[in-house]
């Protein structure tokens, strides 16, 4: 899956890019990434300062390609952008969140 990081249109090398590299886990203590489990995205909870929030299926696609939360704050550049179809994406959420 082809991914590049904000503001570097270079695409990132494959081996790179797996959500397993980033996010393990299951607590944000200490994490360089946050969890990517069922409770952790449908929880309705603050994010980045934000206002309390909560993914689905589409505030989640949004974030894997535009790097954008589902109160609208923008994730860090170390969070990449991938180019992903709809129906790819939506099955990655329902395999995230079968979790
Ligand atoms: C190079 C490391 C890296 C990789 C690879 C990566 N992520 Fe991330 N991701 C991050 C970081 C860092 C954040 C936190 C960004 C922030 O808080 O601003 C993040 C945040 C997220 C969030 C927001 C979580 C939340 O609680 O708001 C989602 C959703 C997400 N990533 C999905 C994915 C998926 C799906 C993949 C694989 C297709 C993936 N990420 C691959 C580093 C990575």
């Amino acid at each position: 899956m082809a991914a590049h990081l904000r503001d570097d249109d270079r695409p990132l090398p494959s081996w790179t890019t797996r959500c397993v590299n980033c996010h393990v886990g299951t607590s944000t203590a200490a994490a360089f990434a946050p969890p990517l489990t069922h409770d952790s995205l449908l929880g309705a909870t603050r994010r980045r300062g934000g206002p309390i929030s909560h993914y689905d299926a589409t505030a989640f696609c949004r974030a894997v390609k535009d790097g954008i939360d589902p109160a609208g704050v923008l994730l860090r550049k170390s969070m990449p952008r991938y180019q992903i179809a709809d129906a790819e994406c939506a099955a990655l959420w329902q395999f995230v969140v079968g979790q």
